[in-house]
């Protein structure tokens, strides 16, 4: 079975994106030396700005005859999700579902009315879970059932947050939604953690709210990202941070690189294998 971890914060623009590329690509990175599906990561966006897929597979907007994200969540029977999946640009054993802006749109407005609207994903994923070790979700900034699907079929959750005051209180609504997905759908669901994201450490107020939430989450509290320029130009270049940025490393091993964010990210990457790792595998 893959290790299924989505990102979330319905805040917008606090580092989901740049955090479900970077730690697919560093998982990819990490495992491309494991055998069969063990090595394999899937990206999944569930976020119709599509910013995910830019950095996988620039020209993703061209599509697929085979069917797309958006008809796995609404047609009835669902396309078949095997001949859908595309390899990614920058490394061979990272995929992606195909999606486009228009048809995610459409099917987020689509949802509310069918049946089992919020466990379609998880149905669709469903076929594929022997095939990949990890799948990683992006999701959009806002709750609906985008969102909740991406939540129903996860074993966790990462929450990007910004360190702002409003970044930490702002997380009420998505705890609230976190805990609703449990009660109906996902018992186990868990919080990976907490990632501070943005990061400017030299500011008073950043190193307040850093304490603070150290206080608030304890061990959930995950490694901060730091503000790179690195990053803002590897999203612009549509790349990850480790190929932007690359590590002197071979896969499997722990990666070391002198780019900060290069090394942040491997440590979350590293964290997740860890801490998610299945018995028996890797
Ligand atoms: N640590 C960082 N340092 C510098 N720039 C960053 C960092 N993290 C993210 N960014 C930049 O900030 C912007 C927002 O980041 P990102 O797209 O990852 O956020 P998001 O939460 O996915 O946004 P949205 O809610 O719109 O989907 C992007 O331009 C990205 O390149
Ligand atoms: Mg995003």
């Amino acid at each position: 079975m893959a290790v299924t971890i989505t990102i979330a914060n319905e805040k917008g623009g606090v580092g989901k994106t740049t955090t479900a590329v970077n730690l697919a690509a560093g998982l990819a990175l990490r495992l491309a030396n494991q055998e069969g599906s063990a090595s394999r990561v899937l990206l999944v966006d569930m976020d119709p700005q599509g910013h995910a897929l830019l950095a996988v597979a620039p020209d993703h907007h061209k599509g697929s005859p085979l069917g797309s994200l958006a008809s796995l969540l609404v047609e009835t029977p669902p396309p078949s999700i095997q001949r859908m999946i595309l390899r990614s640009e920058h490394h061979p054993n990272l995929s992606y579902l195909p999606a486009d802006r228009a048809s995610m749109i459409h099917a987020a407005h689509e949802l509310p009315t069918l049946m089992a609207n919020e466990t379609r994903l998880s149905r669709a994923l469903t076929p594929i879970q022997e095939e990949f070790g990890y799948i990683i979700i992006d999701t959009p900034p806002n709750t609906g059932d985008l969102l909740v699907n991406s939540l129903v079929c996860a074993d966790y959750v990462v929450i990007p947050v910004e360190t702002s005051y409003l970044g930490v209180s702002g997380l009420i609504e998505l705890e609230r939604t976190i805990d609703q997905v449990r009660i109906h759908f996902k018992p186990e669901l868990k919080i990976f953690g907490y990632l501070p994201t943005l990061v400017e450490e030299q500011r008073i107020e950043v190193q307040e709210i850093l304490l603070e939430m150290k206080k608030r989450y304890a061990e959930h509290l995950l490694k901060p990202i730091h503000k790179s320029s690195d990053l803002a130009y590897a999203h612009s270049s549509h790349m990850d941070v480790f190929t932007y940025r690359p590590p002197r490393q071979r896969s499997g091993e722990q990666i070391a690189s002198s780019s900060r964010p290069t090394q942040e990210y491997a440590e979350l990457v590293n964290s997740v294998l860890l801490k998610t790792r299945p018995r028996g595998r890797h």
